[in-house]
């Protein structure tokens, strides 16, 4: 390798179809690689130190600040494996993932770091150890993550993921679009993820009766999405928003944009990810009413929408 290579790492955002929070319980999930957004990583050589650049902060790692430890850990430990500790690098991050809004920012940054280092050192990087690295720098994020968002980012496959269980990968094929638009609040996952513990502590048989009821609509999404009847697909997404609000971790403007969508004709409609803002999906029988609820959507506020066909 010369010292003025300079090479790259991607990675692409997620969307949570059905089954946030109750998969911090042991519950199903489902969710797809979201391609309309995503995260490169540059690495070239620097003189001195290693430095940083991206749109939050410019400066050397060593420095970097607490909000950005998770991402520290993520360049650190893919650093110490392959034995660079000691390397000196300029990283400069592009990314187009709206940050905190549940669409994986941060999993993806810290896999589009992880391959574009172990790219610059020109090294294999096994799944296992992308998905070791990579979980390491979320749990400094999040706190107890899942593994949901690692998981389908660094397969770019959409899967129905279950704790310390096999993923199983989906074939996604149904004849509808799904619509995502982002509300511009931050979404707060961490404190997301606290609240549905409070209110296990607080309503246990309430929450174990929701947890069943999330359960039960992933298992009929999952069986759906394959050829099967958007019609379904879109009341199990109102039906797991609901679930979602008994749980505490809607927000009134999502709740808001939730029911702009149905009421411009989505099949269904509800907040992805961890909520308490963030963004929120809707599903449409065509690209003609998908375009239509996008535009309602940005009418009430949603700063950014994006429509995707779910045929394969
Ligand atoms: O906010 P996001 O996109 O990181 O999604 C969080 C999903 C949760 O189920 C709420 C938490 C988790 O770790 O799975």
């Amino acid at each position: 390798m010369t010292t003025h290579t300079i090479r790259h790492g991607q990675a692409c955002g997620k969307i949570i179809l059905i089954g946030e929070h109750a998969v911090v319980y042991g519950a199903p999930a489902i969710a797809i690689p979201f391609q309309s957004v995503g995260a490169t990583v540059h690495v070239r050589p620097s003189d001195d130190q290693s430095r940083l650049h991206c749109d939050f902060y410019t400066g050397s790692i060593t420095d970097m600040p607490e909000t950005l430890l998770g991402l520290k850990v993520a360049i650190e430990e893919t650093l110490a494996s392959l034995n660079q500790s000691d390397a000196c690098l300029t990283l400069t991050i592009d990314s187009t993932i709206p940050i905190e809004r549940g669409m994986g920012s941060s999993a993806s940054i810290a896999i589009a770091m992880i391959r574009a280092l172990y790219t610059y050192y020109q090294q294999e990087l096994p799944q296992e150890t992308l998905l070791a690295l990579v979980n390491a720098s979320e749990k400094v994020v999040h706190g107890n993550p899942s593994g949901i968002d690692a998981a389908i980012i660094a397969t770019e496959h959409a899967l129905v993921f279950q704790k310390a269980q096999p993923s199983q990968s989906l074939t996604v094929s149904l004849d509808a679009y799904l619509i995502v638009a982002d509300s511009g609040i931050t979404g707060r996952t961490k404190e997301a993820v606290t609240t549905v513990k409070a209110f296990q502590e607080e309503h246990p048989v309430q929450h174990a009766e929701l947890l069943s009821q999330l359960e039960t609509l992933v298992l009929s999404v999952q069986q759906e999405l394959q050829d099967g009847d958007s019609t379904i697909v879109g009341q199990a997404f109102t039906h797991a928003h609901t679930c979602l609000q008994e749980l505490g971790v809607s927000h009134p403007t999502i709740d808001m944009l939730v029911q702009t969508a149905i009421d411009h004709s989505a099949l269904g409609a509800k907040l992805t990810g961890g909520g308490l803002g963030g963004c929120m999906i809707a599903l449409a029988h065509d690209s003609q009413t998908a375009q239509t609820i996008a535009n309602a959507l940005l009418q009430n506020g949603a700063k950014q929408t994006f429509i995707q066909s779910l045929k394969k």
